[in-house]
C-alpha cells in the first residue's frame, strides 16, 4: 500500500531560487494494485518515485508504505518496502561486480528466511531465475555487469528488485531501453512478479498502449500535480488516442470531449 498525503518536493536552485517540482500531491494505491504513471517530460514522474523511495526529501506532507509512516526514514531504511528500477540503466546495478554478486547483494536485502544456503546452490538458483529473463544471461553470471547492454542491465535490475521481496515496486520507464522483443518479455515478467507477490506497483511509461494494458488505473501528471486519475469504467473505455488527446489538452489545445476527465 502506498499513501501520499499532500507531499511537496522543491529543489534549491541557488541564489535564493527554488523549483517546486511536486505540489501538494496526494495519492492512494491499495495493496496489489498496479498504477501506470504518465505525463510529459519534466512533469515530475521520476521525482514522485524518488520521493517514495526516499532518494529526495519531501518539504511537506507524509508518505505511508504498508501503513507505516516512512516520511522520516532515509532511503536505506525504506528499502525493506521498496524495490525499484530507475530510468537510468546504469543506476540499478554495480558495473564492476559480477551478475552473481549483484544478485547476492539484492538477495541479502530481503528477509532472513531467504538467506543464501550455499554459494553453489545459490548460483544454481540464480541461473534458473536469470534464465526466466529469456536473454541468455544465465551463462554470464560470473561476468562483470559492465559488459551487459543497457537493456540487459534493466532486466537484471528488475530481477534484483524482486529478489529483496519488497511490497512496493517502483518502475521508471524500465522497458524503454529494451528492444521490442525484450520489452515484451520484461513487461510480461513484471506482470507475473506483481501478481505472484501481490505487489503494489507504480510504473512510469511513455508508451500509452502499455500504460493501458499493464494496469487497471492510469494516473497522469503535469507540472508536479496529478491531473487525471482513471480507473474502473472510465479507464476501460479509454484508448491510446484518448490519452494522446489528454496530453494535447493539458498543453492548451481544445479537446472539449475529454475535458471532464481532467481533475
Ligand atoms: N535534483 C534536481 N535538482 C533540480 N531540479 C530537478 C532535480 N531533479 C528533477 N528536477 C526537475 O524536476 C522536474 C521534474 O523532473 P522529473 O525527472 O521528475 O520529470 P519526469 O516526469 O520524470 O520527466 P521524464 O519523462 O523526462 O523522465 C524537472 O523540471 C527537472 O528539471
Ligand atoms: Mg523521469
Amino acid at each position: 500500500m502506498i499513501r501520499l498525503h499532500n507531499i511537496e518536493v522543491s529543489f534549491d536552485l541557488g541564489g535564493g531560487q527554488e523549483h517546486t517540482v511536486l505540489k501538494n500531491l496526494s495519492l492512494e494505491v491499495e495493496r496489489g494494485q498496479t498504477v501506470s504513471v504518465i505525463g510529459s517530460n519534466g512533469a515530475g514522474k521520476s521525482t514522485l518515485l524518488n520521493a517514495i523511495a526516499g532518494t529526495v526529501p519531501v518539504r511537506a506532507g507524509k508518505i505511508f508504505l504498508d501503513d507505516s509512516d516512512v516520511t522520516p526514514l532515509p532511503e536505506w531504511a525504506r528499502a525493506m518496502y521498496v524495490g525499484r528500477v530507475r530510468q537510468d540503466p546504469l543506476a540499478g546495478t554495480a558495473g564492476d561486480m559480477t551478475l552473481l554478486d549483484n544478485l547476492a547483494l539484492a538477495y541479502r536485502k530481503g528477509p532472513r528466511r531467504f538467506r543464501i544456503a550455499t554459494p553453489p546452490k545459490f548460483a544454481r538458483e540464480m541461473a534458473d531465475k536469470v534464465a526466466e529473463l529469456g536473454m541468455g544471461l544465465e551463462d554470464r553470471l560470473r561476468e562483470n555487469v559492465s559488459r551487459l547492454s543497457g537493456g540487459q542491465r534493466q532486466a537484471l535490475t528488475l530481477l534484483m528488485a524482486i529478489l529483496s521481496r519488497p511490497s512496493v515496486l517502483l518502475l521508471d520507464e524500465h522497458t524503454a531501453a529494451l528492444d521490442p522483443a525484450n520489452a515484451e518479455i520484461v513487461g510480461e515478467l513484471t506482470r507475473r512478479f506483481i501478481a505472484e507477490f501481490n505487489l503494489t506497483a507504480l510504473i512510469v511509461t511513455h508508451d500509452m498502449k502499455r500504460a493501458l494494458e499493464q494496469a487497471g488505473r492510469v494516473v497522469m501528471m503535469h507540472e508536479g500535480e496529478i491531473i487525471a486519475d482513471l480507473s474502473g469504467a472510465e479507464k476501460e473505455k479509454m484508448d491510446v488516442a484518448g490519452l494522446v488527446r489528454l496530453f494535447k489538452k493539458v498543453r492548451g489545445a481544445e479537446y472539449a470531449e475529454d475535458r471532464d476527465l481532467l481533475i
